[in-house]
């Protein structure tokens, strides 16, 4: 996610390798998008190495090997290195879906350079500096795993080479740590599935590892990491768990099944039904009841796999240990998310206007309560920026935020760009599930007001109602400024700011603005949302998807994981808001804040 602008380097980086064992069907690239956005959300760019899917790489030698009948390994490595390049595509269309800023490249574009036989080669060299300029556009770097570019062509580097990749790029990209994401929760001491007493290890050393891992682990890699001090993490999808292995004494853990939680779903739009989609993709981890909507047939029309009902009671029937609030609107939405809270269940919201109306009396309830109050996904979309504050905002000052952060305006002016009529791009924006039920909300800068209401809180400690912030209206717009503007190569952003004067007032507004091509926020398209962030001496800049089902989803299904994680690491009930987050600025009233 983030990239320090100054610095042009990324904060923390992470190696992830996803091998056929965790990629065993096209579906499978969500849950990878999942474990991918947990990092990237956290402040770390991501390397993600992939394999072919389950099964691919030996169809493909089947077929090299019916085809071309005793043909050279040199032509087999060209073919099967296929699986793996089918793979990287497929995982960055479902980074894309997921609206996580990604860039896939294929080892020619990376200069990743090997030698040896043709089917069991080693990787030699990377240019580093090629690699790391993507992240000033992306925050995930997408490589095909398992071969690289030989003298006289591609080659492979044997069964398993995709570990062997994602070691060599930690150690050439200076990566903070690399992640072997298998179908097992670590390494074990015998074959868990033929040996009951076979124990799970928190860690080992590299000898160790390559005499038990028995090929989970491929060798070589094993190998390389010793030789180069990487420290090498096996874990399974979505835990908080690894076995490290690295030059440690061998020490055993325990073994932890995920608690398979209920979850109630309030809401069924773009967002509530991206959400029920990733429930009903782990149901080993998420039980999930009936969805509150006010038309439960016309819903069961079309999502028959469902259950739902108009009864909010029966929605939190059985005690469901999350609750998941995607309705929006703030009549019944606000008093249920305070019942949500006070009747004991952890709450997961979306909706920005009943956080931003409501935010210190959520915090107050969920404390008194001990639940978990969650809403990653009412600022942003898909864009982790409430985390990136809260990450920079413990390292030191933040002097201001501002942001195109309501993708349904964004939209609108690229259309209006491309000619488009206002009433049409409102339309279509409705369509693509950008807007909110009413879409005035938008072009009027409520919503990015209610948004900003919470960054404010998380940024500076202070509490602004959104009803306190001016907003200007996209309607407002003269058909001769529009004319104006455009004549003068401009581009109109809706941004909404908030900083601390020089006197320590916090002022916040919400403006349409002609912005020169060259801005960081010009080139958001579509419904694209950008914040920066400006501290005493560096600017951070963050920026995707901000709107739509699954960029939004994504975030509503990142707060549920994290849930999830914590009944494991017996990690419940930190909250995300500080009790007094940056206390250098004195809380004040709203009515003190200009
Ligand atoms: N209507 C909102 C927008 C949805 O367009 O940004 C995401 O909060």
């Amino acid at each position: 996610m983030p990239l320090d602008l100054d610095a042009r380097k990324p904060l923390k980086l992470c190696v992830l390798k996803f091998g056929s064992s965790v990629l065993q069907k096209p579906d499978d690239y969500a849950r990878a998008a999942h474990e991918i956005y947990r990092h990237t959300r956290n402040g770390e760019k991501v390397v993600a190495v992939v394999s072919a899917l389950e099964g691919e790489t030996d169809s493909l030698f089947a077929v090299g090997g019916d085809v071309g009948e005793g043909c050279s390994d040199a032509l087999l490595a060209r073919l099967v290195r296929c699986g793996e390049l089918k793979s990287a595509a497929l995982m960055g269309l479902a980074l894309q879906r997921s609206g996580v800023p990604s860039a896939v490249l294929d080892p020619h574009e990376m200069d990743l350079q090997a030698e040896g036989e043709a089917l069991d080669a080693n990787l030699t060299g990377l240019d580093a500096d090629r690699v790391l300029a993507h992240f000033e556009s992306a925050d995930v770097i997408v490589a095909p795993g398992f071969f690289g570019e030989g003298v006289e062509g591609p080659v492979t580097l044997g069964r398993g080479g995709t570990d062997l990749t994602a070691v060599e790029f930690s150690h050439w990209l200076g990566a903070d740590r690399v992640r072997l994401i298998k179908d097992v929760d670590g390494v074990y001491t015998d074959d868990p599935a033929k040996n009951p007493e076979a124990v799970r290890l928190d860690q080992l050393d590299y000898d160790e590892a390559a005499k038990v891992s028995r090929g989970l682990v491929q060798e070589k890699a094993i190998f390389r990491a010793k030789q180069n001090n990487v420290v090498i993490e096996v874990a399974a999808l979505g835990s908080p768990f690894a076995t490290r292995i690295a030059a440690v004494e061998k020490q055993a853990g325990p073994v932890e099944t995920p608690k398979r939680l209920r979850v109630a779903v309030l809401g069924h739009g773009a967002v509530g039904a991206g959400v029920c989609s990733h429930l009903l993709a782990h149901p080993g981890r998420f039980e999930l009841g009936p969805v509150l909507v006010r038309d439960p047939d016309q819903h069961a029309a079309n999502a028959p796999e469902l259950r739902f009902t108009s009864d909010p009671a029966e929605a939190l029937e059985g005690n469901p240990d999350i609750v998941v609030e995607a309705m929006g609107g703030t009549d019944i939405a606000r008093s249920l998310s305070q019942t949500v809270l006070r009747e004991g269940h952890h709450l997961v919201s979306a909706n920005k206007a009943v956080v931003a109306l409501d935010l210190e009396r959520l915090h107050d309830l969920a404390r008194q309560h001990g639940r978990e109050l969650k809403y990653s996904a009412a600022v942003g979309g898909g864009v982790p920026v409430l985390e990136l504050i809260d990450l920079l905002g413990a390292q030191g000052s933040i002097l201001s935020v501002e942001g195109v952060m309501n993708g349904t305006c964004n939209f609108i002016f690229g259309q209006m760009q491309k000619g488009v009529r206002l009433a049409e791009a409102v339309s279509e924006a409705q369509r693509l599930g950008f807007a909110e039920a009413d879409p005035s909300t938008d072009l009027d800068g409520l919503d990015a007001a209610d948004k900003l209401s919470i960054i404010i809180r998380h940024a500076f400690g202070v509490t602004l109602a959104p009803d306190q912030i001016a907003c200007e209206s996209l309607n407002d717009l003269s058909a001769q400024r529009i004319k104006a503007v455009q004549e003068q190569g401009l581009v109109f952003k809706q941004v909404a700011r908030c900083e601390v004067t020089a006197d320590g007032r916090v002022e916040a507004r919400v403006d349409i603005e002609a912005l020169p091509p060259e801005h960081p926020f010009a080139g958001l398209v579509n419904e694209g949302n950008g914040f920066l962030i400006r501290m005493p001496q560096r600017t951070v800049s963050v920026q995707g998807k901000g709107a739509g089902r699954w960029p939004t989803a994504e975030a509503v299904f990142a707060d549920i994981m994290d849930i999830q994680r914590a009944y494991l690491s017996g990690d419940l009930h930190a909250s995300p808001l500080q009790e007094t987050p940056l206390s250098r600025i004195p809380r004040m009233s709203s009515g003190q804040v200009a």
